[in-house]
């Protein structure tokens, strides 16, 4: 790859190669991740809790997506992000009306723009990861712990 911005990806490197080289465990080397995801059926959102500091650099409608499950058949639905404060980001997850199975965000071969994608580090400006994350528990309410 030949970015033109060469400090932000070396900075990225440099942050990764302390981190898993160096041991350095303090150090925040990648984006946020969601540890928690509490599904609230009754009010149509699923809540993504994260350990670090949200940045919603702007709202997308279609970089989240759920598996969305009725009579044995999933298909994936792109969901818009609702609220969002500085460690919590709901999703207006209402256009699925069977069993929620999965979530999954930037999972595309080009997610966003460089430097665009919607979601970082408050402070870091490490944009947020790709994950897939199945959703076990289907009680509302219920805190599923993500799969790392
Ligand atoms: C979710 O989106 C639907 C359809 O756009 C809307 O009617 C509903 O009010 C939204 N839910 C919340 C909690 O904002």
């Amino acid at each position: 790859i030949h970015p033109r911005d060469k400090q932000t990806v070396a900075y990225r490197l440099h942050l990764g190669a302390r981190a898993v080289a160096y041991g350095e465990k303090q150090l925040i080397f990648q984006g946020p991740l969601p540890e928690k995801i509490e599904l609230l059926a009754d009010k149509g959102l699923l809540n993504l809790m994260y350990s670090q500091q949200i940045q919603v650099q702007r709202q997308d409608d279609k970089i989240f997506e759920i598996s969305c499950c009725d009579d044995h058949q999933c298909k994936w639905l792109p969901v818009p992000m609702n609220t969002f404060s500085t460690q919590i980001l709901a999703l207006n997850i209402s256009s699925c009306q069977g069993t929620l199975v999965a979530l999954r965000y930037a999972w595309t071969t080009w997610p966003c723009e460089y430097k665009q994608c919607p979601l970082y580090h408050l402070s870091s400006t490490l944009p947020a990861p790709p994950f897939t994350a199945f959703i076990t528990n289907q009680m509302p309410g219920h805190h599923s712990k993500v799969a790392k």
